[in-house]
């Protein structure tokens, strides 16, 4: 008999976590201004707010993190991580920084001006903020394919070469680069096959353009390549990560997703013009080039975390739990992005609430009604995160609203990812009663979705 999968790892310690009653909770989102970053971790059971940050670290990591070189400058730390980079990427040079963030507003100060047009697939929303704050326009050139929830398509996250080549026809002189996000993060966690990333190549060759990589989950990228791509099903993750590398220029990373860390980032790339062009923000907004907004310690944790998280036996423990969460939810009829992707599940709120105007807001409700059902903590993937646009002031409405569902690395048990589809399927069995969403009462002017603040509109008959 073929034995059951099982994880490729055993736990050595433990955090205890907290149930809370569904009237705690009413009274909880209700003080948060109906915003679940507000809400205390302690009042929350099951945390999928995110997968940044949120991973547990390996007892390796750990042991690394006492070997961590605090010096100033020159640290061994510094070079431990440079020799990790160099020979999981290819790339020679590279600037730490303190997250994934520092990395794009350290390059982007580099490369990007007023005016310019930023093409890539579905920009995640941090680096749509870096552009945006430098008066430049993101361009979202991913495949229509990723944008039908139903619709089975291995490589969703991939970029569509017509909707790029007419961009950098009608914009060449203002395109600084192409961004391409493996795997595609607002798209559903979606991968981007190599021979899309080769023709994205070609074309940003025929038109002399940078390829930038938005890398955080690059790992879990390359597994999909294995599992999916045709002839790269006996490659290990390294050598598919070391081709998918070399087709970009340069790569921004948060290391608080496959480098499985509580904290930090780098840019790395090839050329040393670049490199000492960006050395000099760097300096001035995360620390000298041999640390950046990192501790030695920290780095000596990413250096490991980069081997382990490029480990098949990981991968195949980690992508396999999120699919446990998405074949449940699809057990339930409940509405989600398929093929599931590698981090998160994505439910289509506008499938599951179709009867609640887009202007409610759907996914950040559906997010209210999971947490009150059962103390779980997903984050709205919608119009609340899509903001204003810049010029006009006007909200935007994407085309997907989603309550996403991101899966720590190596955190919970599959009794944990239970808990969640059940408490969704009791809020999808009550779905007709959620007849009124959410009205904004206070917002900030740039990525508004950390801190808004909402009202109901109206009486909710299931919850009052
Ligand atoms: C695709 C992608 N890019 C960039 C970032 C920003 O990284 P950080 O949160 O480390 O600043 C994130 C964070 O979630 C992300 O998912």
């Amino acid at each position: 008999m073929e034995l059951p999968f099982a994880e490729s790892y055993r736990i050595k310690m433990v955090e205890i976590i907290r149930k809370s009653t569904r009237d705690e909770r009413k009274k909880w989102i209700k003080e948060a201004n109906f915003n679940l970053f507000k809400l205390k971790s302690d009042q929350v059971y099951i945390d999928l707010l995110t997968d940044s940050g949120t991973g547990a670290m390996s007892d390796r990591q750990w042991s690394e993190m006492m070997l961590g070189d605090e010096s100033y400058a020159g640290a061994s730390s510094y070079y431990k991580l440079k020799d990790a980079i160099n020979e999981i990427t290819g790339f020679e040079y590279y600037l730490p920084t303190h997250q994934g963030r520092a990395a794009e507003n350290v390059l982007f100060s580099v490369l990007i001006k007023e005016g310019d047009v930023v093409p890539g697939n579905s920009h995640f929303d941090t680096t749509k903020g870096h552009i945006e704050f430098r008066k430049a326009i993101a361009v979202d050139c991913t495949i229509d394919e990723a944008f039908d929830t139903s619709l089975i398509h291995p490589f969703k996250g991939n970029v569509d070469p017509e909707k790029l080549e007419k961009v950098l026809k009608e914009n060449n002189s203002k395109v600084p680069f192409i961004i391409i996000t493996v795997t595609c993060n607002s798209s559903g966690g979606q991968p981007v096959s190599i021979e899309n990333l080769r023709k994205v190549r070609q074309i940003a060759d025929k038109y002399g353009k940078m390829i930038i990589f938005d890398a955080a989950r690059f790992a879990e990228n390359a597994y999909f390549i294995k599992l999916r791509e045709k002839g790269y099903n006996d490659k290990s993750i390294r050598e598919i990560a070391r081709e998918m590398f070399s087709y970009a220029d340069v790569m921004t990373m948060s290391s608080k997703k496959d480098a499985i860390v509580n904290m930090g980032g780098f840019i790395a790339m090839r050329e040393k013009d670049l490199f000492c062009k960006a050395s000099v923000f760097n300096i001035m907004f995360e620390g000298y080039i041999t640390y950046g907004g990192m501790s030695g310690r920290d780095m000596n944790a990413v250096a490991q975390g980069l081997y382990e998280g490029t480990e098949f036996e990981y991968l195949e423990t980690r992508i396999k739990q999120v699919e446990y969460l998405g074949n449940r939810l699809i057990s339930f009829e409940i509405p989600i992005q398929q093929p599931i992707g590698g981090h998160a599940i994505f439910v289509d709120a506008s499938r599951f609430l179709p009867n609640l105007p887009k202007e409610q807001y759907q996914a950040q409700t559906l997010a209210i009604e999971l947490y009150i059902e059962g103390g779980v903590r997903g984050v709205e993937i919608g119009a609340l995160l899509a903001d204003r646009d810049p010029v006009t002031r006007e909200n935007r409405y994407p085309v997907l609203e989603f309550l996403r569902l991101a899966i720590p690395r190596r955190v919970y048990t599959n009794n944990h990812m239970d808990v969640v589809a059940f408490a969704l399927k009791n809020v999808f069995d009550r779905r007709k009663h959620i007849s009124s969403g959410f009205k904004i009462l206070k917002e900030a002017p740039i990525m508004r979705h950390f801190t808004v603040e909402l009202e109901r509109v109206g009486i909710n008959n299931f919850q009052e």
